[in-house]
């Protein structure tokens, strides 16, 4: 049940403000490639294993590799326990996040093999396919995995009539009791400023989407530096 127009943030943060971001490059020295992305009390880990040999060979692309991306939330990273394991909303996050990071490697250089992507969530405070995405495209570039541009990702959103960024879970479902707000996740690209993803969960008019789209696109300058300046700085972090 709704408490009225939302004016005031729960985290006293400005409509348009990103939750405090920080990002480091390296954390799994044995993987190939390897980030970890944090928004608030939101944060992600990727791992990226590849290219290898892609088994079994009848799934083998002789003119390309494959992306493969695994997304899981960790047992205790809710309050709730979180059962190991994919489930349906593992499996559509990985697809959608797969989708979204093949438009932007290039695995024209490997046929016949496989990267692999480990999405992980440990701690989760909505937002966690966008924060694994912005995770997952540093550990890429840090494998070393050729890519056209960068992506960098943000949920958007509408709580009663005021646009959002950034929802947390307060903003996303408690504030609503069950009901949800409208729910934006969208993956900008860094050069073309192209929309890699984007899923809509809720109602927004044409003219609220488009002002949604201009906040996003703005976050996600915001959170390409901070992708790049981890990058830069392999091994530390980036607060
Ligand atoms: O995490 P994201 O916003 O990408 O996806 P969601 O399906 O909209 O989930 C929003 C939030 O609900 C998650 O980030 C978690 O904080 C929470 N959640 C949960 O408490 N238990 C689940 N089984 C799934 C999600």
């Amino acid at each position: 049940m709704a408490k009225g127009l939302y004016t005031k943030r729960n985290s006293g943060r400005k409509m348009d403000e990103v939750r405090p971001m920080s990002a480091k490059v390296g954390i799994v020295p044995s993987a190939d490639g390897s980030a970890m992305f944090e928004t608030g009390k939101t944060r992600a880990i990727a791992v990226v294993r590849g290219p290898r040999t892609l088994h079994p060979q009848h799934l083998q692309n002789a003119q390309t590799g494959i992306l493969r991306v695994s997304y899981g939330m960790m047992p205790f990273s809710v309050s709730d326990r979180i059962r190991p394991g994919p489930n349906r909303r593992s499996e559509e996050i990985s697809k959608v996040s797969e989708w979204a990071l093949s438009s932007v490697v290039d695995l024209s250089g490997f046929p016949n093999t496989v990267v692999d992507v480990f999405i992980q969530i440990p701690q989760a405070d909505a937002g966690t396919r966008v924060a694994g995405l912005n995770a997952a495209a540093m550990a890429l570039a840090h494998a070393g995995i050729p890519m056209k541009e960068m992506v960098s990702a943000i949920g958007v959103g509408k709580i009663d009539k005021t646009l959002v960024v950034d929802l947390d879970k307060y903003e996303d479902s408690d504030y609503h009791e069950g009901e949800g707000s409208t729910d934006i996740p969208v993956v900008v690209t860094s050069r073309t400023k192209n929309v890699a993803l984007l899923q809509l969960d809720g109602k927004i008019s044409i003219p609220e989407f488009k002002e949604t789209m201009e906040m996003a696109k703005k976050a996600c300058n915001e959170i390409l530096k901070v992708q790049m300046e981890a990058l830069k700085n392999i091994g530390g972090s980036n607060e």
